[in-house]
């Protein structure tokens, strides 16, 4: 007979409906694939009478969590109801209680690592978190175990659905991005509160937890240099299309030999680059180890099903006592590694791009090329567009592209000509990047 191991969901919205209807419609294949019989036990929410797009067995569906952190035969809890206070006090009692837990919860691992780590190695029980970063895409462990033998150097992510929806979608259909923002939180993609999905936190919170399995350092959250997709216009994704380049949320952590590199920025990267064509809601992580060279790792980075495939696989992780052993082993994780060690800020040197809008008016485009000029940054190209329909306001919108400069001079240059009469509004800076040279090892 299959051993039986019984399952708690706290949280059923999105991600856990998608968990339970493959516990239901799957669990006879995924005993015959393991032996091991899941029993769901539990499925706590906040409101019992609101419509679920699965059907919940009336006698497990309760707003009580107590319930299956009481219940003996209840051995892996799946947190998956999002936000940080409420969960975290839910999991160290779950551990408290003796119970396994799985999590998708990026936001909780980033901001609280350590102490639930920490507190899962006394209670001797182990937290799986495979859903947590790049939705479906099973890279936590690959980046983990499969490159173990790897010095790391550098990671780009693609990490936000919602994100990388919300730019396809501006830039194919020249849909706004409110519109477009819409159709992702329809599509259940984006978080509870959007804010972190579109102001790049959600990214940020994902690379903190990367960049520290990947890099071996506690990568701390608060040292992620962060900004979103919010101040974009379809006018940006246009100039850059006809530039050559495409606009991608890049979460980047590059190693330098005067320390770690951790951004979350809007970035434009030229169509030949290999995160170019990744568009809709898939997420796609570049990892550069120094015997392995260049891995790819690419799939559905948000959705219920997809990140259920994460969440059920880490279940499976734990009910066989796999995940109890690596987690016990383990020694690279937030509660027993060292901090990283960060390069200054501002030091980036690339090319960008800017957008400048500038009153409809001779003399406008002498005076900003006199403030690139006197800031020592040499201008590759200039264009003015006629105003974009979409992007609205009187600006005539003046683009420009720089040769290599250090990022500091460029936001130098930039406060210079936010100063000037002749500039409307503010100056859009998005960084371009080249694709990463392995290392001479690989
Ligand atoms: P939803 O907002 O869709 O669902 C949250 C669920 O939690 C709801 O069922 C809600 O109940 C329940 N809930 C909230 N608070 C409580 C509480 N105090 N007690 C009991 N139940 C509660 O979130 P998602 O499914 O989208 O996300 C869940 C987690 O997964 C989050 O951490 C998110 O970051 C993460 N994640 C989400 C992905 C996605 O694509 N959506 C992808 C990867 C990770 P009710 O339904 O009654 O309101
Ligand atoms: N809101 C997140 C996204 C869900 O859009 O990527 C996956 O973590």
């Amino acid at each position: 007979m299959a051993d039986k191991i019984g399952i708690g969901i706290i949280g059923c919205g999105a991600v856990g409906s998608a968990v339970v209807r493959i516990l239901l419609e799957q669990g006879r294949s995924l005993t015959a694939r393991t032996g091991l019989d899941l029993e769901l036990r539990h499925v706590i929410v906040q409101d019992t009478h609101k419509e679920r797009p699965v059907d919940i067995p009336k006698d497990i569906l309760s707003n009580d969590p107590a319930q299956p952190l009481a219940d003996p035969d209840t051995h892996i809890i799946l947190e998956l109801i999002g936000g940080v206070d409420t969960p975290m006090d839910l999991i160290l009692e779950a551990l408290r209680c003796g119970k396994d837990v799985v999590t998708a919860n990026k936001a909780l691992l980033a901001l609280r690592g350590g102490p639930i780590f920490a507190a899962a190695r006394e209670a001797g029980r182990c937290i799986a978190f495979e859903a947590a970063v790049g939705g479906g895409i099973p890279l936590i462990e690959s980046v983990r175990r499969g490159l173990i033998a790897n010095e790391i150097d550098a990671v780009y992510g693609i990490l936000n659905g919602t994100c990388n929806y919300i730019l396809t979608r501006m830039l194919e259909s020249e849909v706004s991005y409110s519109d477009a923002l819409a159709e992702a939180q329809q599509l259940g993609y984006a978080e509870a509160d959007p804010t972190l999905d579109v102001d790049g936190t959600d990214s940020a919170h994902k690379l903190a937890i990367l960049a520290s399995i990947a890099m071996r350092k506690t990568c701390d959250y608060d040292r992620i240099s962060v900004r979103g997709i919010t101040d974009l216009e379809v006018t940006d994704l246009l100039a850059g299309d006809e530039l050559g380049y495409v606009c991608k949320l890049l979460a980047i952590a590059q190693k330098h030999d005067n320390g770690l590199d951790l951004t979350v920025h809007p970035t434009f990267i030229r169509k030949s680059h290999p995160l170019a064509s990744v568009a809709g809601p898939f997420n796609a992580v570049s990892v550069y180890g120094h015997a392995v060279g260049h891995t790819l790792f690419y799939g559905r980075g948000a959705g219920g099903m997809p990140t259920a495939s994460a969440v059920i696989a880490d279940v499976m992780e734990v009910a066989t006592g796999n995940a109890a052993r690596t987690f016990s082993q383990l020694t690279r994780l937030a509660d027993r590694t060292d901090a990283a060690t960060y390069r200054p800020s501002g030091e980036n040197e690339t090319a960008f791009y800017l957008r400048v809008g500038l009153e409809d008016r001779p003399g406008g485009m002498a005076r900003i090329a006199t403030v690139l000029g006197d800031h020592g940054i040499s201008i590759a190209s200039l264009v003015q567009h006629e105003p974009h329909q979409a992007s609205g306001g009187d600006a005539v919108p003046v683009v420009v592209t720089t040769r290599e400069s250090k990022d500091s001079t460029v936001q130098a240059a930039i406060k210079a000509m936010s100063e000037l009469d002749a500039v409307i509004g503010q100056v859009i800076c998005i960084p371009t990047l080249d694709e990463h040279v392995e290392s001479s090892h690989a």
